[in-house]
């Protein structure tokens, strides 16, 4: 009778090396922030992956921030927490018909250049241009879809904490396969990231925060702040 081979036993912990499930360092990036390295996802052109940078490599960072980082590492990954948790709490609340005035976000996936956080790409034509590149020349239509972002983010209670001009980008989403409307979408900078979470207690209070941000917003960008109508205007 032949002998059958014998199994191989597992002996002690699985021996194997780290695989990164995307590769994305032959890639060349398509936008970066001050924290994240911003690229089309290789394979799905209607995701972005944003990778948190080295500490060395952030810029436009108050010094103190980049001490503090640097001595606490939580600290660096308290903003994607607080992101994620922001999204979640929308999700949960909103109905399946509203459309959220921020972006989806998919999860993490492990990359050769570092955690990537996937989300989904606002696109018009290539990457969708921000508040930020399009102030000065802000047509009747993108200010009336830019106000209307505005009124759901006050509407959905989202807790928006870094409500900048970069982070507003006109685009489309992609809705099963098909190109959405063009729209206004805040793509990051949301969550209550404050060290007293005052935003968080209920939906009044952030409002009032968001009736801040949209001030200090106006003063950067040029817009007109309507702080009873909670609506922007051309100056
Ligand atoms: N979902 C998106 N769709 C289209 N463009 C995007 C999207 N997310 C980010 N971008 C582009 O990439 C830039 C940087 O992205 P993001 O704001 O997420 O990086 P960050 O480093 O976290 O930013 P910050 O400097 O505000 O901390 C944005 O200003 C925008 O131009
Ligand atoms: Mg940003």
């Amino acid at each position: 009778m032949s002998k059958q081979p014998a199994a191989p036993v597992v002996d002690g912990p699985m021996q194997q090396t780290f695989q990164p499930l995307l590769m994305l360092s032959h890639l060349t990036p398509v936008a970066e922030g001050s924290q994240r390295i911003i690229y089309v996802h290789p394979t799905d052109p209607t995701r972005l992956i944003k990778v948190l940078k080295p500490i060395a490599d952030t810029k436009r960072r108050a010094k103190l921030a980049t001490f503090t980082e640097r001595h606490f590492p939580s600290l660096r990954t308290r903003w994607t927490r607080k992101e994620y948790g922001e999204y979640l709490r929308m999700m949960l609340h909103i109905r399946p018909t509203d459309i959220p005035p921020i972006t989806h976000m998919y999860g993490f996936v492990q990359t050769d250049v570092g955690l990537g956080c996937i989300s989904e790409n606002v696109t018009d034509g290539g990457l969708g241009q921000t508040l930020h590149a399009t102030k000065d020349n802000l047509s009747a239509t993108d200010l009336a879809l830019f106000n209307d972002t505005i009124a759901r983010l006050y509407r959905f209670g989202i807790r928006a904490g870094d409500m900048t001009a970069r982070n507003f980008v006109f685009g489309h989403r992609d809705y099963a396969g098909q190109q959405g409307p063009r729209e206004c979408v805040l793509v990051d900078g949301f969550g209550d990231i404050h060290a007293i979470p005052v935003r968080s207690i209920n939906d009044w209070c952030n409002a009032l925060g968001l009736d801040d941000s949209c001030k200090r917003l106006a003063a950067k960008t040029g817009l007109r702040w309507d702080a009873k109508q909670r609506q922007f205007s051309l100056n």
